[in-house]
């Protein structure tokens, strides 16, 4: 199944894309992780993007559509995918479109979580991020078993720049404006599957699943 996650920043889509491509056993490709691993490994799309992403902003469409066209070129994707961050904006949906056809697929369902302001912005204030392996924690919803380190043994858990809240509130206008569209995008092709994200991550995981059942998608 080709899925599509939507919904505004820290609603959860990280965390639920994991477990879907578990459950799935389809890679998860996220876009954010994918610009984390560029700018931490200092490559030229790293240089690039870091001070978008520190401000909260949008890396331009054509970089973006470069970046996933790559990725799905890859033969791990044929059978499905879970793709957390991308489309952003009605021209990325549109190329995405267009990378899948050329592949004879094309998205089965996209996904949108949400969740009311104040859950957004308490979970993004409170995540913290391994700076080896990328797990995603929270200081209160999902603490680490000692403070400040990866349960994984891998590295120290850091808050990303862009979680500051300032950029976070920039980001969450961001949303509103360019990727909030897309749900009617999707809507309108009769793609579209909404679920609240306000509850437990157990259960947000088992309504979106139901909800797959439920449309026949798998
Ligand atoms: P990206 O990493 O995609 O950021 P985002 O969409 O803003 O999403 P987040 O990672 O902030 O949140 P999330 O929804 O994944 O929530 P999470 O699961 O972590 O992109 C970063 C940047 O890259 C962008 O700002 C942009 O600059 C650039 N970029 C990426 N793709 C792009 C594109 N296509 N075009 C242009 N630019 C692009 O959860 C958040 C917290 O809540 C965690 O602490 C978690 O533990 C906790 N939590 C999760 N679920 C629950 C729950 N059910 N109950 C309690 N706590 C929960």
């Amino acid at each position: 199944m080709h899925l599509v996650l939507l919904g505004p920043p820290g609603v959860g889509k990280g965390t639920q894309g994991l477990r879907l491509a578990q459950h799935f056993r389809s890679p998860h490709i996220s876009t954010g992780n994918m610009l984390r691993d560029a700018v931490a490994k200092g490559t030229p799309l790293g240089q690039k993007v870091r001070s978008i992403m520190d401000l909260g902003g949008l890396v331009p469409d054509d970089v973006m559509i470069g970046v996933v066209g790559d990725r799905l070129a890859e033969s791990d994707v044929r059978a499905g995918f879970v793709l957390d961050g991308f489309p952003r904006t009605v021209p990325q949906a549109e190329a995405l479109d267009g990378i899948l056809s050329k592949n004879g697929l094309g998205v089965d369902r996209a996904v949108v979580i949400d969740a009311p302001i104040e859950v957004i912005v308490s979970r993004l204030s409170g995540r913290r991020v391994c700076t080896v392996c990328a797990r995603t924690y929270h200081v209160q919803n999902d603490p680490p078993r000692s403070p400040g380190q990866c349960d994984d043994g891998h590295g120290e858990l850091i808050q990303r720049e862009d979680d500051r809240e300032d950029v976070t509130r920039d980001r969450i206008s961001l949303y509103a404006r360019l990727t909030a569209p897309l749900v009617d995008f999707y809507r309108k092709k009769g793609l579209m599957l909404k679920v609240a994200g306000e509850g437990p991550q157990d259960e947000v995981f088992d309504h979106i699943v139901r909800s797959l059942a439920g449309a026949g998608v798998v």
